[in-house]
């Protein structure tokens, strides 16, 4: 019967099959331990001489690393093989025999890894972060889906940018003139929200960032929840309630997996409600403490967020964030129109911001004024106007960046591994 490995446990004793490949080989004179992955698991398979046919044992002989094969044997539990089972093999069949593998145990670059990405994500490492990645994801939809919140995604070719025309790829579109591909669905959201009152998006998001840093790729994925009658402090308390459930899920389900990135499972088990919430005043207040005073208005960049978080234990919040370091749509605050409601979120350990987002104008003046001093083409915007035309309410948004929770959740030194195929300033390939 075919299994895939993480069922083994529950073939104990019975003759299955297994399809794969073969991640290592160590072999003694009589005996081949054959190393075969399957995606699923790791399981050692066990071909002794005396046990096979001679052309089955000459097989396993010849068999290289990464091999494709198809084993048959009979599970058997043992405490000290890897996954606690092993197969005694009674047959075997070479499906694709492998070229002299690229990638070999010994230490290679990260430039050379990158370049082999496609045979690099076979890893034990890379097959921890990816189902990691995958959890994060289905955490963070489960979540949403659980509180009433709608899929409705955004389109990815797009006529307007949405977080400034800097970080804009475009490219021709017939004869409309240009696209551009999406920074954000926030727009469309708002528009969805008006329509079902809460919803989300979830896609990749595009910016063609001129950063080559540890956080920032050109293409990442985005989560991006909207709610109408929404206002600040409830959007943090759902951005925070949000965050607690990712974790606490991947802790839950992914724990085997964070262990092999020797992820240290305390930093993760302290990530609990109520997550502190500074203001932007606060946090400067702060930056001049530790010696790295900064200006009012200026954004924070990676080293300011770094030694706002190294202060806390839990994701904190920062908000009321001078208007002018931020996107066109954000509402001012009432009394004080040079802050907007805003809330981003800065990860623990100096992962920086994972969470962007707040309260979105919805005066229609104000708007269109705002498209004004920021020079944005006010005809490409007047379907995201009409939201304040037809039935405008207050509501909030956010964005989610999966590649930088993950790296968060991970523990992993660099974004571009919380990615099948990352998109760098330098990288396009494979
Ligand atoms: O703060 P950002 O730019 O916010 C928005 O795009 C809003 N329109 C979202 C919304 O309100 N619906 O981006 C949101 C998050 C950031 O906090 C970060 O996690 C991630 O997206 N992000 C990036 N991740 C990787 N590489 C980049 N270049 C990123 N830029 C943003
Ligand atoms: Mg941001």
């Amino acid at each position: 019967m075919l299994i895939r490995i993480d069922e083994a446990s529950g073939h104990a004793g019975a003759e299955i099959e297994i399809r794969g490949w073969l991640y290592h080989k160590r072999s003694s004179g009589s005996i081949h331990f054959l190393l075969v992955r399957d995606g699923s698991g790791v399981m050692q398979a066990v071909v002794a001489k005396q046990d096979v046919s001679p052309p089955i044992f000459a097989a396993a002989a010849e068999l290289t690393q990464e091999s494709s094969l198809i084993v048959r044997g009979v599970v058997r539990v043992d405490p000290r093989a890897p996954g606690g089972h092993e197969l005694t093999v009674r047959d075997l069949q070479i499906v694709g025999l492998a070229k002299p593998y690229p990638i070999t145990p010994k230490e290679h670059g990260v430039e050379f890894l990158m370049d082999h990405r496609h045979l690099w994500l076979r890893s034990r490492r890379q097959h921890a972060l990816m189902r990691i990645r995958a959890e994060v994801i289905r955490a963070a939809t489960e979540f949403l889906d659980r509180n009433g919140y709608l899929r409705m995604d955004a389109p990815i070719l797009t006529p307007a940018s949405v977080e400034g025309t800097t970080t804009l790829f475009e490219t021709p579109y017939f004869d409309l003139g240009k696209a551009y591909l999406t920074q954000s669905g926030q727009l469309y959201n708002e528009a969805a929200a008006a329509a079902f009152g809460r919803v989300y998006c979830f896609g990749p998001t595009f910016r063609a960032e001129k950063s080559k840093t540890r956080r920032h790729l050109t293409e990442f994925w985005m989560l991006e929840p909207e709610a109408a009658f929404m206002e600040l402090d409830e959007y943090m308390e759902f951005a925070e309630a949000m965050v607690c459930a990712v974790v606490t899920q991947v802790l839950e389900r992914r724990r085997a997996d964070l262990q092999v990135l020797e992820r240290d499972l305390a930093r993760l088990e302290a990530v609990r409600a109520p997550f502190p919430r500074l203001s932007y005043d606060e946090a400067l207040s702060r930056l001049l403490d530790a010696g790295k005073p900064l200006p009012w208005g200026e954004d924070l960049g990676g080293d300011e967020e770094t030694v706002i978080s190294a202060a806390f234990e839990r994701p904190v919040f920062v908000h009321h964030y001078p208007a002018r370091c931020k996107a066109f749509y954000m509402q001012p605050e009432r009394d004080r129109p040079d802050v907007v409601l805003s809330a981003d979120l800065l990860a623990p350990e100096g992962y920086g911001e994972i969470i962007g987002g707040g309260q979105r104008i919805h005066d229609l003046p104000l708007l269109e004024q705002r498209l004004q001093e920021h020079h944005l083409p006010e005809h490409v915007y007047q379907w995201y106007l009409d939201l304040r035309r037809y039935g405008s309410v207050p509501h909030c948004g956010f964005g989610l960046g999966i590649e930088r929770s993950v790296a968060w959740i991970a523990g992993i030194e660099h974004i571009r591994e919380a990615i099948p195929f990352p998109r760098l300033l330098n990288r396009l390939y494979p």
